[in-house]
Formats: C-alpha cells, structure tokens, sequence
C-alpha cells in the first residue's frame, strides 16, 4: 500500500531506449529515497515493456519508495509509417501528451497522490510547458555527454564557428575540451533536430539532472534479453568480443560484412546483437552473411537483444564494439571495459572522440 505522504514525482520519457534506460535509472534512484515515482511514456512502448519485463500495474517497492507505471496513447496506429520520420512522430507525441499528462496529474490528485514534479528526458521539451501551466516545478535530465551538450549550447547560441552544408569541415574548438574536428561533432541533422525542438523553454529550465548508478530491479527494455550468459560462462576469461549497436542504429549490409569477417577472420568468439530492420522500414533490408555461426566453427552467437551491463560485467568479455550510444559509453566507461569504437551518427560520434582521445578506453 502507497502511502498518501510520499512525495509522487512523475518522470515522462520519449520512447527510445536510450532515452527510457537513464531516465528509469533515475526514476529508482528517486523512489529508493522513500519517493513515489511514477514512469510514463508513450504506449506503444509500454507495451513492449510490459511484456519484456512482467511490468504489471501494481507500484513496485525500491528502497523506501516505490516506481510504478503508467503509459499513454499517442493517437496514431501502431503501423502508421509516420512512426518512422522522428519529427513527424515528435509533433504527435507532443500533441497527445499535452492532452493525456495534465489528465494523469489530475486523476493522481483526486485520487490523494498528487504530482509534485515532473522530469522529462531532451525529446520532450512540451513537459516543461505543461509543468508551468499547472504550476508544478519541472526538471530535465539531460541523457547524453556534457560535451554534447555544450556542442548544442554553443551551436544554438551561435557562440563559435560550428560546420555548415556550405562549409562541412570546420573543426569546432570549444571551451575546455579537446578540438573536435568537424567528423566528431554531433551530426547535423541532430544538432538542427534537437535545437529546433527545444526552444526557449530548454535553456531556460536550469536543472539539468545527472542520473547516479542505481540498484536495479525494475527494467525497461523493449525486448526480453535473449540469454547470453551460460554461453559467456561457457568461455575462458577475456576471450569473447562483444558487439552492439544499440537500439536504433541500423547498419548497411558491406558494413556488417566487413564486421562478420572481420570476426571470421580474427578467430576470436563473439557475442553480436543484432535485429534485422522492420519489414516496411524505411531501412534497406540486411542481414548477417549466411553461414558465419558455422564458419566460425560456433565460436559466434547471435542474439536479438542482451542483458548488456551483465555482459560488459562478464569476466569472459574482453572487448565491446560499440555504436557509442552515450548509455553505452557510460557502460562501458563504468565497467572498465576496453571498446572498439564505431559510431555512425549524432552524439556518438563525439562520444567516439572521448571514449578513445580522452579516457583512453581503448
Ligand atoms: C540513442 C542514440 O542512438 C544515442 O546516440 C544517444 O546517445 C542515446 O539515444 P541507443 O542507440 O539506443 O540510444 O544507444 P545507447 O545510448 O547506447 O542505449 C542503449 C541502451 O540499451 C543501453 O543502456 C544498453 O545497455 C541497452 N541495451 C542495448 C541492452 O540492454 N541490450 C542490448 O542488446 C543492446
């Protein structure tokens, strides 16, 4: 039973999951405090997570606290091709939630838990509209690296030179951070993307929240993590290769080629996740070379989704190619673990930039 004296912070996250990852992380954080946290994003993401992780409706004890969930309708069909242009998606996330988040924070209140914050994650800047309006103090946790962050913040202020589609190769020289050259800023599209979507609002909100490491019970994937680990417990010490891309990067066929001989050829067991794009995506449709499991003589295993910071935990990984994804950045920075690093777009390449020039994880 939740007791009506918590204090009851709603936190509403875009649905991807590297948005929903830090967010939920700062979501237990709050509740293990002795909060009530309410974790909501699109449904259509909830449902996935329902099933992945035995999400039910019931509020979940962590520490003193507890995190329940609660998801909203976005007011399209789940195979509407919208869904795939993100500014398109962007402006009906945006349309629905300012009608189903005020109704949310008024059944919560009738029924004697009122909300008394919001925390929204970058994709969301419309929260912080709709916190002022009803007079709630509202929070951003920023989810992804402050160099990025600074990157936008000196883009948007025009403050230094940045790259342009006239002139792509200007290096960018920020304060106190290494000199990116122009391939290591965040990419273009992003930088437009994010700077267009926040206006004045973003700037103007001045808590910008740092999640911590969490202890983690509740999980928020999208998809059931295959099961990995026997099979890592199966190999020596510092012997497998792990390879992951995250969870929205979708790479051309030549280059998972050059990835799956790259594997063949070097003799080492791997780990590889990987999804082929949706059918009807605006992805070409690829697919690991037939017969690598069999040519590597199975020292391979393929798998659509992994339980990842169990595995760059695993004694038996060695090394974690990455996308650099900037919560698969902090994971591999927290756990030590060496990284090939091949970033394909926005943050990561910047995060590229750090994780091999600057901590040197290499
Ligand atoms: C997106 C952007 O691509 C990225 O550039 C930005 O920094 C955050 O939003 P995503 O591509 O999903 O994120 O990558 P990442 O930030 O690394 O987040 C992926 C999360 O999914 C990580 O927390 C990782 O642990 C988890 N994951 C990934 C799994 O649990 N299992 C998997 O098989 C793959």
């Amino acid at each position: 039973m939740v007791s009506n004296s918590l204090v009851h912070v709603l936190l509403v996250s875009f649905p991807g999951q590297g948005h929903v990852n830090p967010l939920l992380r700062l979501g237990k954080r709050l509740a293990s405090k002795g909060m009530l946290v309410t974790f909501s994003a699109p449904e259509g993401f909830g449902k996935q997570m329902r099933k992945a992780n035995n999400i039910t409706d019931q509020p979940v004890p962590v520490g003193d606290g507890f995190i329940r969930f609660e998801f909203f309708e976005d007011g399209w069909e789940e195979d509407d091709p919208r869904r795939q242009y993100l500014d398109q998606f962007l402006s009906q996330l945006e349309l629905a939630g300012k009608q189903a988040i005020p109704q949310m924070i008024k059944k919560h209140s009738e029924q004697g838990h009122p909300v008394s914050c919001l925390i929204n994650n970058p994709f969301f800047p419309w929260v912080s509209d709709v916190a002022e309006s009803l007079g709630l103090p509202s929070a951003v946790l920023w989810i992804q690296s402050c160099a990025c962050f600074s990157a936008y913040y000196h883009y948007s202020r025009r403050l230094v030179p940045f790259p342009t589609e006239e002139n792509p190769e200007i290096d960018v020289q920020l304060p106190f951070m290494p000199l990116l050259k122009y391939d290591e800023v965040p990419s273009f599209y992003i930088l437009q993307l994010l700077i267009l979507s926040w206006g004045r609002q973003f700037w103007a909100s001045s808590r910008i929240l740092d999640p911590k490491a969490p202890t983690a019970t509740v999980r928020g994937d999208f998809l059931k993590a295959d099961d990995c680990i026997e099979w890592l417990n199966s190999k020596p010490p510092s012997s497998a290769v792990y390879v992951s891309f995250g969870s929205v990067v979708s790479l051309r066929q030549d280059q998972l080629n050059e990835i799956a001989y790259g594997l063949l050829n070097s003799g080492v067991s791997f780990l590889w996740v990987f999804r082929p794009p949706p059918k009807d995506s605006v992805f070409e449709p690829v697919e690991i070379p037939d017969g690598l499991l069999e040519k590597t003589r199975d020292k391979g295993k393929i798998v659509q989704w992994s339980p990842q910071e169990r595995v760059l935990a695993h004694p038996s990984v060695a090394c974690f190619m990455t996308h650099c994804g900037w919560n698969s950045t902090m994971e591999a920075l927290s756990s030590g673990m060496p990284v090939v690093a091949f970033p394909q777009w926005g943050d990561q390449v910047t995060d590229a930039k750090f994780l091999v020039d600057v901590f040197k994880l290499v």
